[in-house]
């Protein structure tokens, strides 16, 4: 039924040169429609599950503009509302603050009607020695405190009605033993719980700070790893206590993973656990790496085995994603936790992380578009259904 429905809306976004339609070049990847077809709109096909996001850099808003409105429906700062873009010098007044470049991508997103989510608040990286220190030597934890609730609030009052969600907290969990991640600088400087509520002071003041800076604004926790094992566990912890406090709204998995792992089905047991809690779920910063964990090896190319394989998967999470996506009365308003967002970590592969993690200088192909934006097996696997 849905076959015959993208058939027939292929032949009429031909006929009527739709705005959101871009022509295909050909693509010695793609197994869809052949070369110079029409190219569906991904943010279309998924209006009535999610919004489709991508993250972008400033500078993307020229390469990949028009692309982007034919694609996405939402954005996320790649960089630019990280502390160390946005408030690069100690103090709390207007020369502190650098908003260029993620105002450049807020209006961008608000003149093409796409949603924004506000990537992130309080992070291990891209954080400003100058947090954490004091007149002499190191701040005290009353300092640093305050610093971040200076931050909080000026960010979120900045984009108070624009940014709909907040990663506040990210990756706060460790990968190993023990649940913390205790070399953060952060979790050194106020990683105490003298409350006795089980969770690091930084965290819970995060959420407190970003709800009364901005009340409208839905607050995650995001992590990558927490789909499986241990993490997962550790994350529910986490998401069931400040959702107990009444300070959190959603969780993000990031998604940054391989065409090998993990399996559909692992993350449809994850969205399901989280949205137990009553929150919703979100897909923050999907790709799939055509390299295993662990390889250090190079390709040249994207072989056409490991373009199917990877088409492959990505239509088997999206599977998982429409069947578990708030749809209807399911929706994030009601209360109801569900999946309300898939979100990419950019949008085709000439512009990816990937491509210097974790080996420098080797070239990735973790995305929907190949380097010159045309459509590989993986987009249609995911349009096509
Ligand atoms: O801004 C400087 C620029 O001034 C300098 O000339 C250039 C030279 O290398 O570096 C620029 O900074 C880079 C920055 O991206 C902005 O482009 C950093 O070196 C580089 O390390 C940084 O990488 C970002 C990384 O986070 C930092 O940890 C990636 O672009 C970004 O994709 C990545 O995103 C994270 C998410 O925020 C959280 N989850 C994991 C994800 C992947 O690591």
């Amino acid at each position: 039924m849905r076959a015959v429905s993208f058939a027939v809306s292929i032949i009429f976004m031909f006929l009527i040169e739709a705005p959101w339609c871009l022509h295909s070049q050909s693509d010695n990847t793609a197994s869809g429609p052949s070369p110079e077809a029409v190219v569906p709109s991904l943010a279309a096909a998924y209006e009535h599950y999610f919004p489709i996001g991508a993250a972008v850099e400033p500078q993307s808003l020229n390469t990949q503009g028009d692309f982007l409105v034919a694609q996405v429906s939402s954005l996320v700062a790649e960089n630019a509302m990280k502390w160390d873009h946005i408030h690069p010098r100690r103090g709390n007044d207007v020369s502190s603050y650098n908003f260029s470049g993620a105002d450049a991508i807020v209006d961008f997103a608000r003149q093409n009607g796409m949603l924004i989510r506000g990537h992130t608040l309080v992070w291990h990286n891209q954080v400003p020695f100058w947090v954490f220190r004091g007149d002499s030597g190191t701040a005290t934890r009353a300092e640093v405190l305050e610093r971040m609730r200076e931050h909080i609030s000026t960010v979120l009052t900045h984009f108070r009605g624009k940014v709909y969600c907040w990663d506040v907290v990210n990756e706060a969990l460790s990968d190993g033993g023990g649940t913390w991640r205790v070399e953060s600088p952060w979790f050194k400087a106020a990683g105490d719980d003298e409350n006795g509520d089980g969770i690091p002071d930084y965290i819970v003041k995060a959420f407190e700070y970003a709800r009364s800076a901005d009340p409208t604004a839905r607050l995650f926790y995001n992590d990558y790893g927490i789909e499986a094992g241990e993490k997962l566990e550790k994350a529910y912890s986490l998401v069931k206590a400040l959702k107990e406090k009444g300070l959190i709204d959603g969780v993000g998995i990031q998604g940054h993973w391989s065409i090998y792992s993990p399996d559909a089905e692992t993350v449809r047991n994850a969205i399901k656990r989280f949205a137990s809690l009553g929150v919703e779920v979100q897909i923050t910063e999907l790709d799939l790496s055509v390299y295993r964990w662990g390889d250090s090896s190079s390709l040249t190319a994207l072989q056409p085995n490991l373009a199917s394989q990877q088409a492959a998967r990505y239509g088997a999470l999206f599977k998982v994603f429409r069947d578990e996506a708030a749809v209807g009365g399911d929706a994030p308003s009601s209360g109801h936790g569900k999946l309300s967002g898939v979100t990419f970590w950019g949008i085709a592969d000439d512009h990816t992380w990937l491509d210097s993690f974790p080996v420098t200088g080797r070239k990735d192909w973790p995305l929907l578009f190949d380097v010159d934006h045309h459509p590989k097996s993986a987009f249609w696997a995911v349009v096509h259904w």
